[in-house]
């Protein structure tokens, strides 16, 4: 079965809407907890999967706007290790996403200079979605402008435990010893190693939680939660994120 989705097709008016935010003093990296999905669709008396569908403009619209403020890494949480726990049918539906965004929207991020990476157990996903984005991150490979993560099958626990399981096999085959371990050394050890920490966390629905994601990543990160549903998040909204996130004070710890 094919899914149509219904893409965004004024792109001039989106990006207009974007003019005001000070690009000098954007966040590097912003991650995402995408939610509400499904409470959009209940509003509607539609399906799930409608939420979901509709989910994915939304994706376009952040992508585009990222790219236009110069952030360098925008992490999407697409599907976490307990999300398996929905019905087949809508773990199916969403496995089908990335094939009906890429298929569609590939060009553009070429384009645009995009380049597509995951965070997860990429082996676990079904083989029609790995290879879906195994070409995507192909073609994008030598992209050098908007880092575009999705955490598919990811979960933060799932993530530590496999670091540690991979740092004690190095450390019983000798190449690397228990006094060198340090935070930076275990931070090689996770998905993300490569990337700087998250700078600003958006989360939408007005759920105040972590639900699992990047929770070594996010030790000094910003929070910016919004009642806003994923699929009515808008370029305002994000302005809105990126614009008090431009107000905090940052501290690390220090004074
Ligand atoms: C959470 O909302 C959302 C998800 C588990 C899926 C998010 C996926 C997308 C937005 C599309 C991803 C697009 C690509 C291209 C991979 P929920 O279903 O838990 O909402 P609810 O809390 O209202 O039920």
């Amino acid at each position: 079965m094919s899914i149509r989705l219904p893409f965004i097709k004024n792109k001039q008016k989106e990006l207009s809407q974007l003019t005001t935010i000070d690009k000098e003093n954007t966040p590097d990296h912003v991650a995402i907890i995408m939610d509400g999905n499904g409470r959009w669709a209940k509003q509607r008396s539609l399906p799930r999967i409608a939420g979901h569908k509709e989910g994915v403009n939304s994706v376009v619209k952040v992508v585009r706007a990222a790219h236009q403020c110069n952030i360098k890494v925008l992490t999407l949480y697409a599907f976490s290790t307990e999300n398996w726990k929905r019905p087949k049918k809508e773990i199916d539906f969403l496995m089908k996403l990335p094939k009906e965004f890429l298929h569609v929207h590939l060009p553009e991020l070429m384009e645009k200079n995009v380049r597509i990476q995951t965070i997860g157990d990429f082996e676990a996903l079904p083989k029609h979605t790995k290879d879906t984005i195994q070409h995507a991150m192909n073609k994008t490979k030598n992209n050098d402008g908007l880092l575009l993560n999705f955490a598919l099958n990811y979960g933060s626990r799932d993530e530590i435990m496999h670091a540690i399981k991979k740092i004690m096999e190095d450390v019983n085959g000798a190449k690397i010893s228990i006094d060198s371990l340090d935070e930076q050394v275990f931070s090689k050890y996770l998905y993300t190693r490569g990337l700087s920490d998250p700078d600003l966390l958006i989360r939408t629905s007005g759920e105040q939680r972590l639900s699992n994601f990047l929770l070594w990543q996010l030790a000094y990160t910003e929070f910016w939660f919004t009642d806003v549903l994923w699929p009515d998040f808008s370029e305002e909204v994000f302005q809105q994120a990126i614009e008090e996130y431009q107000q905090r004070q940052r501290r690390y710890g220090g004074i």
